[in-house]
Formats: C-alpha cells, sequence, structure tokens
C-alpha cells in the first residue's frame, strides 16, 4: 500500500523506485534450467492449482483481442511501486482493457513479465504503440486507493485512456478472477526454486508431508512503513502481540494437526526476536522478494500484516487468510485511501481480522 502522494515524502518515494528498480536487473536467469523434480510436493499442499500452475500457458479466449489490437485505442498507466503495488495495477489494466475494448500499454522491461507470463507484453505491437499514451493529456485519477472506484464503469468503451492511482481492490475485477489467477501464476523457474525452498525448509523442521500437517505463511511488512514520514502518513505495522494471536488462531483452528509456521519479513531480525521461540517457526532469510512471496503463496494459508506483499501471499494461497484488522492510523491522509474508513473493499472476502 505504497502511496505516497506528499511532497514531502517524494524523496522516500525515489528511494523506493531506485531499489525497485535495482532489483529488476538482478538477473533470474539462476533459476533457468532446473527441473520438476518437485511438483509431486506441490500437488500435495495445492491440489486444486497445481493444473493452472503452468508458466508457459497462453491465454486462448485472449488470441482474437491480441490479433486485432492495432485498431484498439490504447490504455496507459504509470507503472511504479514495488511487486504488490505492480500487481494491483496491472490487474486493474488488464480488466479495464477487456471490458472497455482497449489496448493495455506495459512499461519496457515491465518487472512483472519476469515473473509471470503477461499476454499483451508478449504482443508485438507493446514498442511501436508505447507513443499513444503520450498522446493522451487528461488523466483519470482514483478517488480511493485501497476502495472501488465506480467511477470507472461509466467509461466509454474504445475510447483511449490514462489512468492515475493504485486501484487496490479485488472488487475491480470480481468477473475476471480465474483469468488473474491464471497470470499472477509464477513462471516455472521461481515455482521451481519456492518449492524447491520450501520442501528444504519443512523437511528440516521434520514436517512429514502428510495430511495431518498445516503449513501457515507468515508475513511482517516493516521496514519503510516504520519511517516517520509513512507513520506520519498513517501506515501501520503490527505489534508482536498481534502475530501470536494470528498464530494462536491457527493452532486452534487445527488442534489435532501439527502447525507449521513460514516467516518472512523485510525485517527478518525483529520477527525472530519476536517469535524465536514459538514452536515450530522458521525465518526465510535472503531471498528475493518474488521467491519469499512465492514460497508464502505455495502455503495452505497466510497471515499477512499491513501491506500488499502479503495480501497478494494470501491471495495466492487460497486458503484462510488472517490480516492485522487496524489497517490505517484513524484520521490520517492513508485513512482517506479507503472510501468512508471502509476496508472492506481492499480486504478480500472471508478473511479474519484480528488484532
Ligand atoms: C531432473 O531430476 C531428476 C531427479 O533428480 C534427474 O534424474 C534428471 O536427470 C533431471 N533432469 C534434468 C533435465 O535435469
Ligand atoms: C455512472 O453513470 C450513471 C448513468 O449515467 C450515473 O447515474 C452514475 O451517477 C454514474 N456514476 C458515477 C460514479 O459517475
Ligand atoms: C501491541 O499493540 C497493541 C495495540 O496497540 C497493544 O494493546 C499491546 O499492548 C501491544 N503489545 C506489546 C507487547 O507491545
Amino acid at each position: 500500500m505504497i502511496k505516497f502522494t506528499k511532497s514531502k515524502l517524494g524523496a522516500l518515494l525515489l528511494l523506493f523506485m531506485t531499489a525497485c528498480f535495482l532489483m529488476q536487473r538482478i538477473s533470474i536467469s539462476q533459476y533457468q534450467n532446473r527441473n520438476n523434480s518437485n511438483s509431486v510436493f506441490l500437488e500435495i499442499l495445492h491440489p486444486t492449482s497445481v493444473h493452472s500452475i503452468n508458466g508457459q500457458k497462453k491465454y486462448e479466449d485472449l488470441s482474437p483481442q491480441l490479433t486485432t489490437s492495432e485498431t484498439k485505442p490504447v490504455v496507459c498507466m504509470i507503472f511504479n511501486g514495488r511487486l504488490g503495488n505492480l500487481m494491483f495495477k496491472y490487474a486493474f489494466l488488464h480488466i479495464v482493457s477487456k471490458s472497455k475494448n482497449l489496448y493495455p500499454i506495459l512499461p519496457e522491461n515491465f518487472e512483472l513479465s519476469r515473473y509471470f507470463y503477461l499476454p499483451e507484453y508478449e504482443s508485438q505491437e507493446q514498442n511501436s504503440r508505447r507513443q499513444d499514451c503520450d498522446k493522451i493529456k487528461e488523466r483519470e485519477i482514483e478517488r480511493w486507493s485501497c476502495s472501488y472506484d465506480d467511477k470507472f464503469t461509466n467509461l466509454t468503451e474504445n475510447k483511449a485512456v490514462y489512468f492515475h492511482g493504485y486501484f487496490q481492490s479485488w472488487k475491480y475485477w470480481t468477473k475476471y478472477e480465474d483469468e488473474i489467477r491464471e497470470m499472477f501464476t509464477f513462471n516455472a523457474e521461481i515455482r521451481e526454486e519456492a518449492s524447491d525452498k520450501l520442501l528444504h525448509v519443512l523437511s528440516e523442521m521434520g514436517y512429514a508431508d502428510s495430511s495431518d500437517d498445516v503449513v501457515v505463511g507468515l508475513h511482517s511488512r516493516r521496514g519503510d512503513y516504520l519511517w516517520k514520514a509513512a507513520k506520519e502518513f498513517g501506515y501501520v505495522t503490527p505489534n508482536e502481540t498481534y502475530y501470536l494471536n494470528a498464530m494462536a488462531y491457527f493452532r486452534n483452528k487445527f488442534p489435532n494437526q501439527r502447525v507449521f509456521f513460514i516467516a518472512a519479513s523485510n525485517d527478518i531480525n525483529w520477527l525472530r526476536g519476536k517469535l524465536g521461540k514459538e514452536e515450530n517457526i522458521y525465518f526465510l532469510e535472503n531471498n528475493l522478494p518474488f521467491i519469499d512471496m512465492a514460497i508464502l503463496s505455495l502455503c495452505h494459508h497466510v497471515i499477512m500484516s499491513s501491506g500488499t506483499f502479503g495480501w497478494w501471499a494470501g491471495w495466492m494461497s487460497r486458503g484462510t487468510v488472517v490480516y492485522y484488522k487496524h489497517l490505517y492510523t484513524p484520521g490520517s491522509s492513508f485513512s482517506t485511501t479507503f472510501r468512508g474508513g471502509d476496508i472492506g473493499d481492499f480486504i478480500y472476502p472471508g478473511w479474519i481480522g484480528l488484532a
């Protein structure tokens, strides 16, 4: 939920974008040339999704659209922010392009194209049509970054449009959710890396590979959320009480099973300091962010804190997701990005709010 609109936060934003840019430059070739020997393991944890985790999959229903795209007006957007933000923006752009019959323009070297198969990005016209965005002077600006804005449903079909915002609501793509899930399936190399690591961690913890065991991913968003400017803006990150309550929630939910926790954070030392004495918890370290997200998404269930990274990991897991229910500081600038302070357009239906 990175939304730094105030000028005093400009420097932070620049820093984030630099970090983001550097991250993109890290080659993922190290993940190539592996084989699928662990696919059985994926099947154990995720029997329903294994059929759709082929990163090379093409989208048959989209092919007609791609072949006629030269006749379509473009839909454009500024892609700033990190992994979780980019995913919300891309999901929105994609569904608008479908519902309004437009051709979506993605940035050159688009970070998400390294992790996912994005049908539009593969199209030949991307480069030649990118300049069409420069001709659009007006911006369609969202009213809330973390709520559904129904004014976009009124946009005219077949009319070029340039969006400005974060579009962090699952309500934008309710009709297209299966398609978004298929697109946000990590490519084969990342799945290999993530499942290898998860398998290794669990075997180290004594996981029995049986249906009696439950694996819960835990994400703690800290780092930039603790910076003075971010706190003033209204960002909130929970203390250890929340994580302990969330862990207890899962232990109580599965009283007759062993519950394993796999924790990731951008401040893993803090988390280890607070939760290190708990049973059956492992702290992930030194992974690139998308590997952490992929590992968490392979878990049965997810504990998120605040922020979009944990949101996506939880959504991808398709399990029970526990979130920190005080997502923003009341009365803050950030609170106004939720329509009427309501978090229901952001938090996915059925997720469990704890404090
Ligand atoms: C894949 O893994 C299996 C089992 O470890 C091995 O026998 C096989 O040679 C590997 N294949 C490739 C292409 O690396
Ligand atoms: C969308 O259009 C309808 C019909 O023209 C109108 O009643 C409604 O207020 C519009 N919604 C928004 C959010 O602009
Ligand atoms: C964590 O935060 C909650 C809510 O702000 C507070 O009630 C609780 O005492 C805090 N716990 C610790 C260990 O600081």
